[in-house]
C-alpha cells in the first residue's frame, strides 16, 4: 500500500486524461498490469497525452519519442533508473546491442515474459513469475545463453544453465525451490555483467572468495545447510590464494562455476593431480596408491587422498614430524607408519636447511660483487630437485627419499665449497663473537667494583 502511494505521487505527469489510449488500447492494457501501472505514457515517449489529434499527440515540439531503436531503449529509463541504466551501459549486453547484434540485450530482455517482449509488460522482480525473480532468472538468462544461435557471435558457451541446473545451487533453487543458494545474477550482477576476465568482475578467479564467501563465509546459512564456514577464511590463507598468478586455484577452479559441486572423494586425487602432477603420480606408486581409508566416525570409505593428509581449502604442507601431522590420524602412534613419516620428515627438513644456507651464501658472495652464474644455475637446478623431493614423499619410501637426500647432500656439500670461496672474509671473523664476550666480562667487572665501592656508605 504504501509502496502504491509511493508510486502514485511518483506518478504526478501522468495526466487525468491520457488520449494516447484511445488509439492505442493494447499498450495501455499491458501497461496496466505492469510494474509501471501507476506511469502515463508520456513518462516514457513525452508527446501530449490530453492531444486527441495524432500529429499534436505525437509533436515533437513535446519531445516526442517514438519506438526507440534497441540501442536507444535505455535512454528512455534513465531518468527514473539511473543505477541499472549507467550499470547496462558498460555491460557486454549493451556492447552487443549498440553492434547490432541481434543476440544482444536491453532492458525488457531480462523484465518481460517472452511472449510479452514488450516494455509496457514490465514486471516488478518481486512478483511471482517475474523472470528477474530468483525462481526465473536462471531461465531467462538461458533464453539467449542456452541458445546456439545468440551466442554465435559472441563465441561464447552454451552450457552454463545445463551445469547450474546439475549444481548444488541450481537444485536448491529450481528443485528444492527454497532459493538461498546462488542464481546467475547473484554471481553475474545482472546490469552490468561483466566478463571475467574483467579484473574488476566479482567471477574473475582475485574477486571468487569474495563472491562465494558473501554465502559461504555466513556462518548462520552455512550452519543451516550444515556446511563449513570456514573453508573461505582457510583458502584466504592459502598457497593457493598467494599464487594465483602461477595459475593456483580459486574457488571455481576446483568447484567449477556452474556445475558447483564437491569432487567426489575418487575423484580428488585426480582433481589436484591435474597441476600437482608428481604427487598424484607418487601416492599412486606407493602404498597409499590402492589404500582405501574408513572414517571410523563415519564409516564412510575412500580411497586415501590428498584432503587426507592437506586441507582441501588450506593448499599448505604438513609441518614436520609428518608422522604426528599427516599420519597420525590413521596409523598408530608406535607403528612403523609413523617412524617412516618422522625419517622423512627429519630427510625433508635436512635437505631445506642446506638450502637456505646455499641461499644465503650466494647472496653473501652477490653483495661482495660477485655474480657466479653457474653456481646460481647449480642452485636452481638444487631447488628443483627439492621440490621433486617432496613428490617422492608422496611415495613413502624412506629408502629411496635418503638415497636423494643423500645425492642432493653431496651436490650441496660441492656448492657450498665453491661458494665460500668467494665469502673468504666470513671465516676470518671468528674474532668478533670471542671479543664481544671479553668486552661483556669487563663491563661486568667493572660494575661489581663499582657497586662494591658504593657498598660501605649505603650501610
Ligand atoms: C489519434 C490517434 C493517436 C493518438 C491520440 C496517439 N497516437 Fe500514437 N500512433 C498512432 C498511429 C496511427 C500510429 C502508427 C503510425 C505511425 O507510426 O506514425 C502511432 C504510432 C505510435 C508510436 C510508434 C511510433 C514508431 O516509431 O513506430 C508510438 C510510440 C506512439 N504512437 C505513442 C503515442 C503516445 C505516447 C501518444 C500520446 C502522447 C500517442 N501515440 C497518441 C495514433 C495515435
Ligand atoms: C516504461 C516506459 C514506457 C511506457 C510507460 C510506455 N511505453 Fe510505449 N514503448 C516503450 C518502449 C521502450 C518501446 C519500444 C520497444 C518495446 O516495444 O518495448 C515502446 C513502444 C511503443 C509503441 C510501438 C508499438 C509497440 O507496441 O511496440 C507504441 C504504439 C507505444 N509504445 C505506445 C505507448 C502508449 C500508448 C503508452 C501508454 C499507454 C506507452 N507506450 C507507455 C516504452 C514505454
Ligand atoms: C518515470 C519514471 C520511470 C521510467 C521512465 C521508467 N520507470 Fe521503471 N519504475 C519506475 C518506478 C517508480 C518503479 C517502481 C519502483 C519500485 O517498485 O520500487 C519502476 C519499476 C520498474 C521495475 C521493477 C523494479 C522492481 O523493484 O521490481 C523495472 C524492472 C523497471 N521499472 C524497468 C524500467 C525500464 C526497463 C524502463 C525503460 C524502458 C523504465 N523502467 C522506465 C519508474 C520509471
Ligand atoms: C541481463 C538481464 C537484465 C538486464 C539486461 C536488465 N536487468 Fe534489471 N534486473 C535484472 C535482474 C535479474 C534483477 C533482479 C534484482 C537483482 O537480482 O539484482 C533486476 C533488477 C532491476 C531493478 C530493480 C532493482 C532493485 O534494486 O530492486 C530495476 C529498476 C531494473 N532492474 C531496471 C533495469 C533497467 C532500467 C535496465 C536497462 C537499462 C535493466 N534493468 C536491464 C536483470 C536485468
Ligand atoms: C537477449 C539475450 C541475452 C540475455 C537474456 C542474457 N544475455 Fe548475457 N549475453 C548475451 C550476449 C549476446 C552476450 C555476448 C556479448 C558480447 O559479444 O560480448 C552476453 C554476455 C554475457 C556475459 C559476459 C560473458 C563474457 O565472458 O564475455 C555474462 C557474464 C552474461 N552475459 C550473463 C548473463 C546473465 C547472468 C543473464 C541473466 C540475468 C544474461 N546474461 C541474459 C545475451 C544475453
Ligand atoms: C556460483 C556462481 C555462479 C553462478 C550461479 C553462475 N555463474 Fe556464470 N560464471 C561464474 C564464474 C566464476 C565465471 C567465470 C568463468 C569460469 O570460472 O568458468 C562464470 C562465467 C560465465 C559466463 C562467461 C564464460 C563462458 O564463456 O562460459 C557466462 C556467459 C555465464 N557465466 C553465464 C551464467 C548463467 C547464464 C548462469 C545461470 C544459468 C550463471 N552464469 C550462473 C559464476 C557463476
Ligand atoms: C547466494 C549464496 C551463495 C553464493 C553466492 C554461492 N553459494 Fe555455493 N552454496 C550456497 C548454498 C546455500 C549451498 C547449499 C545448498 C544445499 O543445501 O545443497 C551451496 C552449495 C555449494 C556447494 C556444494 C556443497 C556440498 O557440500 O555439496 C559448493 C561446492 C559451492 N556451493 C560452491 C560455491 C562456489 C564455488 C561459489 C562461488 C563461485 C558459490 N558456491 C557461491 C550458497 C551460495
Ligand atoms: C584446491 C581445490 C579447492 C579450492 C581452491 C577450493 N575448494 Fe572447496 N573443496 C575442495 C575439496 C576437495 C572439498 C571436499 C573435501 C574436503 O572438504 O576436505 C571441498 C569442499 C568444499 C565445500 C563443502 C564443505 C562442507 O562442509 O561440506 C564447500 C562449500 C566449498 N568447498 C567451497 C569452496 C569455496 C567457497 C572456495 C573458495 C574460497 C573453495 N571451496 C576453494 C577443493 C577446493
Ligand atoms: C589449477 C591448478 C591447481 C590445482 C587444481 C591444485 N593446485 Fe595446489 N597449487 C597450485 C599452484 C600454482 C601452487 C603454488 C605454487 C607451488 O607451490 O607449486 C599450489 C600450491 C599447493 C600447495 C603448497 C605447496 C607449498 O610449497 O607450500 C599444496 C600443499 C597444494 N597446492 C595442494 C593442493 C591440493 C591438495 C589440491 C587439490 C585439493 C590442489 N593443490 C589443487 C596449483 C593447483
Ligand atoms: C599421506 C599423506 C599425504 C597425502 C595423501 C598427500 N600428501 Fe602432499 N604432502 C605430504 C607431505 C608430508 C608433504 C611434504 C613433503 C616435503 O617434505 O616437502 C607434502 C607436500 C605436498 C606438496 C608440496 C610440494 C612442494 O613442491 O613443495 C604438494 C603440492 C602436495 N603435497 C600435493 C599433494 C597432492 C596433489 C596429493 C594428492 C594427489 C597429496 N599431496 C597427497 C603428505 C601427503
Ligand atoms: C587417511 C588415512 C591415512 C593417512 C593420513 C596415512 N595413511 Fe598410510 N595407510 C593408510 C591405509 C588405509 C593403508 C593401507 C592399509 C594398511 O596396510 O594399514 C596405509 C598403508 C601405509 C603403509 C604400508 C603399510 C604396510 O605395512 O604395508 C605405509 C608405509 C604408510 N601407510 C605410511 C604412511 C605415512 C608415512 C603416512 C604419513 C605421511 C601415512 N601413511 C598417512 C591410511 C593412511
Amino acid at each position: 500500500m504504501k509502496r502504491l502511494l509511493l508510486l502514485a505521487a511518483l506518478a504526478s505527469t501522468a495526466s487525468a486524461e491520457n488520449r494516447c489510449v484511445d488509439c492505442h488500447e493494447p499498450q495501455q492494457k499491458l501497461l496496466a498490469d505492469s510494474a509501471h501501472l501507476v506511469f502515463g505514457c508520456a513518462d516514457c515517449h513525452n508527446g501530449r497525452e490530453e492531444a486527441e489529434d495524432m500529429d499534436a499527440a505525437h509533436s515533437p515540439a513535446a519531445d516526442f519519442v517514438g519506438r526507440p531503436a534497441p540501442s536507444d531503449l535505455a535512454r528512455m529509463c534513465a531518468s527514473c533508473h539511473e543505477k541499472e541504466t549507467k550499470a547496462f551501459e558498460l555491460s557486454p549486453h549493451a556492447a552487443a546491442t549498440r553492434r547490432g547484434d541481434p543476440g544482444g540485450a536491453t532492458c525488457i530482455s531480462c523484465h518481460t515474459l517472452a511472449a510479452t517482449p514488450t516494455a509496457h509488460a514490465i514486471a516488478d522482480c518481486g512478483d511471482e513469475g517475474a523472470p528477474s525473480g530468483r525462481f526465473q532468472v536462471a531461465a531467462t538468462c538461458a533464453r539467449c545463453h542456452s541458445d546456439a544461435e545468440a551466442m554465435k557471435r559472441s563465441g561464447l558457451r552454451i552450457d552454463q544453465f545445463a551445469q547450474y541446473r546439475a549444481s548444488a545451487h541450481g537444485y536448491n533453487v529450481l528443485e528444492e525451490k527454497e532459493g538461498d543458494a546462488a542464481t546467475c545474477a547473484d554471481c553475474h550482477s545482472p546490469h552490468e555483467a561483466p566478463s571475467a576476465r574483467d579484473p574488476r568482475s566479482e567471477t574473475h578467479p582475485r574477486n571468487q572468495a569474495h563472491l562465494c564467501g558473501a554465502c559461504h563465509g555466513d556462518v548462520k546459512l552455512m550452519t543451516e545447510h550444515g556446511k563449513d564456514p570456514g573453508v573461505v577464511a582457510k583458502w584466504q590463507a592459502s598457497a593457493h590464494a598467494r599464487n594465483l598468478d602461477l595459475g593456483a586455484p580459486s574457488c571455481a577452479g576446483c568447484h567449477g562455476a556452474h556445475y558447483s559441486h564437491v569432487p567426489e572423494p575418487a575423484a580428488i586425487r585426480e582433481s589436484c593431480g591435474r597441476c600437482h602432477e608428481g604427487p598424484a603420480r607418487e601416492l599412486a606408486a606407493g602404498p597409499h596408491g590402492p589404500a582405501v581409508h574408513t572414517d571410523p566416525a563415519t564409516l564412510a570409505s575412500a580411497p586415501v587422498h590428498c584432503a587426507h593428509c592437506h586441507d582441501a581449502h588450506g593448499g599448505a604442507k604438513p609441518l614436520p614430524p609428518y608422522g604426528a601431522t599427516a599420519c597420525a590420524a590413521c596409523h598408530a602412534a608406535d607403528s612403523h607408519e609413523i617412524a617412516e613419516g618422522n625419517a622423512m620428515s627429519d630427510l625433508s627438513a635436512a635437505l631445506h636447511t642446506d638450502l637456505v644456507a646455499l641461499h644465503q651464501k650466494l647472496e653473501e658472495a652477490r653483495r661482495r660483487g660477485h655474480d657466479l652464474p653457474s653456481c646460481r644455475e647449480t642452485l636452481s637446478a638444487l631447488d628443483a630437485r627439492t621440490h621433486d623431493f617432496a613428490s617422492l614423499v608422496h611415495g613413502v619410501s624412506p629408502a629411496k627419499c635418503a638415497a636423494e637426500r643423500e645425492a642432493v647432500g653431496k651436490e650441496s656439500k660441492a656448492l657450498m665449497g665453491r661458494l665460500s670461496e668467494f665469502t673468504p672474509g666470513e671465516r676470518r671473523l671468528w674474532w668478533v663473537p670471542v671479543m664481544w664476550v671479553f668486552v661483556f666480562l669487563g663491563v661486568g667487572l667493572l660494575f661489581l667494583k663499582a657497586r662494591k665501592l658504593k657498598s660501605p656508605q649505603g650501610r
